[in-house]
């Protein structure tokens, strides 16, 4: 049943315990989810939100279509590298699109493993799960709302959401706790947002390691440039600058795209709150 709140001015819904806004998706499309069969080819990014996925989606579609940076300008990369759930009211749902498609599959998903965790064991799809520190992903997460979802509260009362694990898809350490027991599947690989930061061309060529493409030490550097901050955030097919969806004033969706932000918005209590969030769940993983 879809309520509204302040904490979701355009309305939500519960599903397996998780709030989803009813704009994106809704309780029978996240049921068909749960029927998606995977293809030995298909390619698919999870991650929670605001972790750099548009970033990664670039970087895998261009890894996979040779570095052909002239065919990626020629669609968004919502629908060359598309999000699994996203079934917007009007519009064919990502679902049915992907099951009648007969090229390679590249796709993205930020629901739990409970969605997939049989058919990611059963076929040979290539999982990139990545990951962000939690205080950086919460202060984008914290833009986005106000980006795309009419929230109009400040930082303490998002931080609170995120206490009380209500934000949406639930809350970033259930959601990594979950992911994180796939690891040692032989077709699930990490990939940390800090990482690409620091050494974004050895990512590009571990990716395409990953994904069995041999690329040419140029094609590395034409994936690199068109995936830096500067060119993502100028690119119509990335920067979401038409997207109807969005309120533009609020500011940009390819936004700071740096590491540590959040030290500019946390106060002492929330910083020493995540610090033992991030010792208890990501230290087993030796992630904190
Ligand atoms: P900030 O809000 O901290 O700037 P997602 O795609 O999962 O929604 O993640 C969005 C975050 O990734 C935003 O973080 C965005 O700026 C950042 N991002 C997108 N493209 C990037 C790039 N090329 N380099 C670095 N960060 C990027």
């Amino acid at each position: 049943q879809v309520q509204s709140s302040q904490w979701y001015p355009d309305g939500y819904f519960i599903y397996d315990g998780i709030p989803y806004t009813s704009t994106m998706c809704s309780v029978s499309n996240l049921s068909a989810c749960k029927e998606i069969q995977f293809r030995d080819d298909d390619v698919l990014i999870a991650s929670y939100p605001k972790t750099g996925t548009t970033w990664l989606q670039e970087m895998v579609y261009l890894v996979c279509n040779d570095a052909n940076t002239e065919k990626a300008k020629e669609s968004m990369i919502g629908d060359r590298v598309p999000c699994i759930e996203h079934a917007f009211q009007g519009k064919q749902s990502t679902i049915n699109k992907l099951k009648d498609n007969k090229q390679q599959r590249l796709m993205f998903t930020h629901l739990r493993t409970s969605f997939f965790e049989q058919e990611i064991k059963q076929s040979n799809i290539k999982v990139i799960l990545l990951i962000r520190n939690a205080g950086d992903t919460l202060i984008s997460y914290y833009h986005f709302y106000k980006l795309a979802t009419r929230y109009s509260g400040d930082w303490n009362s998002f931080f609170e959401i995120f206490q009380k694990k209500q934000l949406v898809y639930g809350d970033y350490y259930d959601w990594y706790v979950d992911w994180l027991r796939l690891l040692h599947f032989p077709n699930v690989i990490l990939m940390r947002y800090e990482d690409i930061k620091r050494y974004h061309a050895a990512s590009v060529e571990m990716l395409s390691r990953f994904l069995g493409k041999t690329l040419s030490s140029n094609e590395i550097q034409i994936i690199v440039e068109a995936t830096s901050f500067t060119a993502m955030k100028h690119n119509p097919g990335t920067n979401q600058k038409q997207n109807p969806m969005f309120d533009h004033q609020q500011g940009e969706f390819i936004r700071k795209g740096e590491v540590g932000d959040w030290k500019n918005y946390f106060n002492e209590e929330q910083t020493i709150y995540i610090k033992h969030l991030d010792e208890e769940f990501l230290k087993p993983f030796e992630l904190e």
